[in-house]
């Protein structure tokens, strides 16, 4: 008999065979998610007897509902400003080039063109939805105008998806002069205006003052926002800026002013610490305690709460500022909010029942930043919700075919006295079937964890596993972090181009080019 194998020389065997139908595996999902991608089956045409389900938002919430829905069960439209689904955990990363701003976004007209019946999309803005005439007023606000660039569109059905605009709190000069970050305009202005202020710096016969403030990049809101583009800004001066621009190297700074006494306040104590001693090694100014309470075009006024309470003025000179201090209500969801007498109470948002139905109505939906469930406005929270909303669309499609063969069945026992017994049993059958369809469970939110890049290749992840928390912070989670995001990514095609733009910026470095 042939000798066995010692026992190291099987498990390199295994491991070699794991590797080996690994990549097999993954070449062939990766071939398939390509061609897939660029052949998509013919459509059915949308059918007009069906009922309009109107969305409204090309956000996480509305294209989770979308990629779950059988659009063949109602006439859908699509409405918004925006033709694309927008990828936004690694926006932070399109500030500074690490990857770049279209491989993190979907066109939309290519998620709608792979659903089974064909889907209309109006690249326009709602402007007013009147719950009593159930219409919505849209507006093409986009540069090319057509002849009709203003109407209106009637639902059935509504989900409103319409996310949330940026929190100012009204602070005098913040909508002037300061950069958000929350769409692919805002990061490539910011790219923009970081080599704009580096190349101002380095003019001929600067002053020193003015260097110094041309070169202070303050970012306004520890939430993981302002401290995700922090570490992302620190990483960009010091892999790339520092050495094509020397002559700046010890005068760029980074500050980042939070009004609470810790940044990242969703994360656990212990990762809080973490990001701290990280930030303080990368040379990232942290401010805690301290509210901004003006802000000019060149200086940011704060007001710092000392240790005994004390509460002392201060005037730092900026030359990019950037505004991070969360979400708030869009016009759009308040006047909705409005002419709803049950959401008088509401402030963040439409107040949804647990079925994400807006309470005061029966026709509307509500999902992601601009609903109020009792959940955090994430991503997490809004795809979860949309998911949720099409198999209930998708339920309800079904209950109401079930009863319309219920209805002309039992029409038919009169027509056909002789066949009784069969046509009750199929009516009983029936019943049961549509019994197990409408037992649909309220939306339930299960929360994955919570992740953030933190800067030099680290990440800090407040993960929920086997009933339980685990936090953890450093390079392997950094690791953790960019594998989790490349998983869920829209498509194959976004996944593939993230991953040759993390190439490109370790081999090449990032670009320094201001377009
Ligand atoms: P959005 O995704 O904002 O989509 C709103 C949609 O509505 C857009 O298509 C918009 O164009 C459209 N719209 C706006 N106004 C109108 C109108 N009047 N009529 C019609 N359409 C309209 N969450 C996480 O869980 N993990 C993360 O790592 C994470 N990272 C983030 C990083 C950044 C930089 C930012 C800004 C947010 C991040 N979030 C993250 C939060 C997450 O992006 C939001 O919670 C999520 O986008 C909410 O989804 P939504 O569908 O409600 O809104
Ligand atoms: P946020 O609401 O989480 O944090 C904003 C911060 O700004 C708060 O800590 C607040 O105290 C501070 N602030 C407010 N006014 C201020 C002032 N005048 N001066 C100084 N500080 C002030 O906002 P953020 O980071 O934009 O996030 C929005 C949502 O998106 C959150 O729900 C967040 O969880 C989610 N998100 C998640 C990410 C992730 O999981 N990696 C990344 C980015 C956002």
């Amino acid at each position: 008999a042939p000798a066995k194998k010692p026992k190291r020389f099987r498990f390199f065997r295994f491991l070699w065979r794991l590797t080996y139908f690994s990549a097999i595996g993954g070449t062939a999902y990766l071939a398939y998610g390509v061609y897939d991608q660029k052949h998509p089956d013919d459509q059915f045409e949308p059918d007009p007897t069906k009922k309009n389900l109107v969305i409204l938002g090309t956000g996480w919430g509305a294209v989770s509902l979308l990629k779950k829905l059988d659009t063949e069960n109602y006439n859908v439209i699509v409405i918004s400003p925006r033709n694309y689904f927008l990828f936004t955990p690694l926006l932070p990363s399109c500030t500074t080039g690490t990857v770049e701003h279209r491989s993190i976004m979907e066109p939309i007209r290519s998620i709608l063109r792979h659903k089974k019946a064909a889907v209309k999309y109006y690249e326009a803005e709602a402007t007013k939805i009147d719950p009593e005439r159930k219409v919505i007023a849209i507006d093409d606000n986009s540069d090319i105008k057509g002849a009709s660039n203003k109407t209106e569109v009637s639902y059935d059905m509504l989900v409103v998806s319409v996310g949330a605009e940026n929190a100012t709190f009204g602070i005098p000069g913040v909508k002037e002069h300061s950069c958000f970050l929350k769409e692919i305009g805002d990061a490539q202005q910011i790219r923009k205006k970081i080599m704009d202020c580096v190349e101002t710096a380095t003019f001929k016969d600067q002053s020193p003052e003015e260097v110094a403030r041309l070169l202070h990049m303050v970012v306004v809101g520890g939430g993981p926002t302002g401290v995700e583009f922090a570490g992302e800004l620190q990483d960009f001066f010091d892999e790339d800026i520092k050495k094509w621009v020397p002559e700046i190297s010890d005068k760029f700074k980074v500050t980042l002013i939070e009004a609470l006494p810790n940044v990242l306040p969703m994360f656990s104590k212990q990762l809080i610490d973490y990001t701290e001693a990280t930030f303080k090694e990368e040379k990232i100014t942290i401010m805690t305690k301290t509210a901004v309470k003006k802000v000019t075009d060149k200086t940011v006024e704060a007001e710092a709460t000392g240790p005994d309470g004390k509460k002392t003025i201060q005037i730092m000179p900026y030359g990019l500022l950037v505004w991070a201090t969360g979400n708030a209500v869009r016009p759009i969801v308040r006047d909705l909010m409005s002419q709803i007498p049950a959401q008088k109470d509401s402030r963040r948002g439409l107040a949804v029942n647990e079925y994400l139905v807006v309470q005061g109505t029966k026709d509307i939906w509500a999902t992601g930043d601009c609903a109020v469930a009792g959940y955090a406005p994430t991503a997490q929270v809004a795809s979860q919700e949309g998911a949720f909303l099409a198999r209930l669309f998708n339920t309800m499609a079904k209950s109401e075919a079930i009863e319309h063969q219920i209805h002309d069945l039992s029409s038919s026992l009169n027509l056909q006295p002789g066949n009784t017994a069969d046509i009750a049993k199929e009516i009983e059958a029936h019943e049961k079937q549509l019994r197990r369809i409408k037992d649909i469970k309220p939306f339930h939110y299960t929360h994955q964890g919570s992740l953030a890049y933190i800067g030099s290749e680290r990440a800090v992840a407040d993960v929920s596993w086997l009933n339980g928390n685990f936090a953890t912070g450093g390079g392997l989670t950094y690791l953790f972090w960019r594998s989790a995001y490349l998983s869920m990514c829209f498509s194959t095609r976004n996944r593939v181009l993230v991953v040759l733009d993390w190439l490109k910026s370790k081999a090449f470095g990032r670009d320094v080019s201001r377009e």
